[in-house]
């Protein structure tokens, strides 16, 4: 089975081919257009630039892609239906189901997230716990079986890559902040302050990064801006330690709690050196750590078309006149009591 991907959630326009046999799948093609040198000088995406963005890019990767023009060769078409920025969203949308109507091939409506979690291209082994951290979430979940997610535990505020971002944006290093912050932070001392560690200690699996930020910044009025720069290392080095060191130790928590087969660690933040160490070296012990090739720890649509490819094998499709886009779209819809 040969799935079409589309990704316009944020700032990365992407399409992607991925065949499917069994739990192999390939990714037959990626492509990725990246706003984020343009939202850059603005601090942040600008949800309208950011549509524009997409609307120029999305039909040159299309056409790049080879698709036939008639769809031929496509057995599923799988977009990003959620959550995101709406006018970020509504351009992949759209595209998927202007081309699913035309086609007639069948349409699926992904969870950005789920398409994180699919983003290691290995065969997930269940009962499988994955940790999920990007810029708009921090999520640890369990995940039963393909779809059938239970969330067993989530950030109350900040997200562990928006703490990243804001702490990059106190130091001055710019945006997005995770990449510049990890890259100071591997000529810094991680003990050299003691940042806290929000929430370690709280015997659920919920996270709260907006105070360690704080602390941050409170640490940092002590310096005259033209001071600061030899402070950066140490300042980056610490702070990533206490968001590792809150990570994984909940992590490990819920992996003695649920005794899962496998370990996920996706998103954004998943390309941080520091965490991928941390839970390869605490995991492996237990079972099969998996963790996507960092060309994949962005957004790409070859991610959306692995979980999209799931939601074919089980004939989970959607309309294409009547999805529209979700920005509050939840991977888990209830918190449901884990048994
Ligand atoms: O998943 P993603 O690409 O977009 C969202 O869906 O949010 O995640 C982006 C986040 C940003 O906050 C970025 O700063 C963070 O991932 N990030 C990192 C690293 N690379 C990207 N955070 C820490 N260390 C990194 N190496
Ligand atoms: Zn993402």
């Amino acid at each position: 089975m040969r799935i079409l991907g589309i990704e316009s959630s944020c700032d990365e326009t992407a399409i992607a081919i991925v065949s499917g046999n069994g739990d192999d799948l390939v990714i037959e093609k990626s492509l990725i257009a990246s706003q984020a040198a343009l939202h850059a000088k603005y601090g942040g995406v600008v949800p309208e630039v950011a549509a524009r963005e997409h609307i120029d890019a999305i039909f040159p990767l299309l056409l790049e892609s080879g698709i036939p023009r008639d769809g031929s060769g496509i057995d599923a078409i799988a977009v990003t239906s959620g959550p995101g920025l709406v006018p970020a969203l509504r351009v992949g949308v759209e595209l998927a189901k202007t081309l699913a109507w035309a086609w007639g091939k069948p349409l699926v409506g992904v969870n950005h997230l789920e398409g994180h979690l699919y983003s290691t291209f290995k065969a997930i082994e269940f009962p499988a716990l994955a940790l999920l951290v990007s810029g708009g979430h921090t999520e640890i979940v369990l995940m039963k079986d393909h779809g059938i997610y239970e969330r067993v535990g989530a950030t109350r505020d900040d997200a562990a890559g928006e703490a990243f971002d804001k702490v990059a944006k106190l130091l001055g290093l710019g945006y997005p902040g995770g990449p510049a912050v990890s890259r100071a932070a591997e000529n810094g001392d991680p003990e050299a302050i003691v940042f806290p560690r929000p929430m370690m200690e709280s015997g659920d699996f919920d996270f709260s990064f907006s105070g360690l930020k704080t602390a941050v910044a409170v640490y940092l009025r002590a310096f005259e801006p033209s001071n600061l720069r030899p402070s950066i290392p140490n300042v980056c080095a610490s702070f990533q330690a206490a968001v590792v060191d809150v990570l994984v130790t909940k992590t490990m928590r819920a992996v003695e709690q649920f005794q899962p087969k496998c370990l996920i660690l996706a998103g954004g933040v998943s390309a941080n050196k520091a965490l991928r160490d941390r839970l390869l070296r605490d995991f492996s012990p237990v079972g099969t750590f998996l963790v996507p090739d960092l060309s994949l720890t962005g957004d790409n649509a070859a991610m959306i078309a692995a979980a999209g490819y799931h939601h074919a094998l089980r004939g989970d499709y959607c309309d294409p006149l009547t999805l529209v886009a979700d920005p509050n779209m939840e991977l888990v819809e209830n918190r449901t009591p884990i048994k």
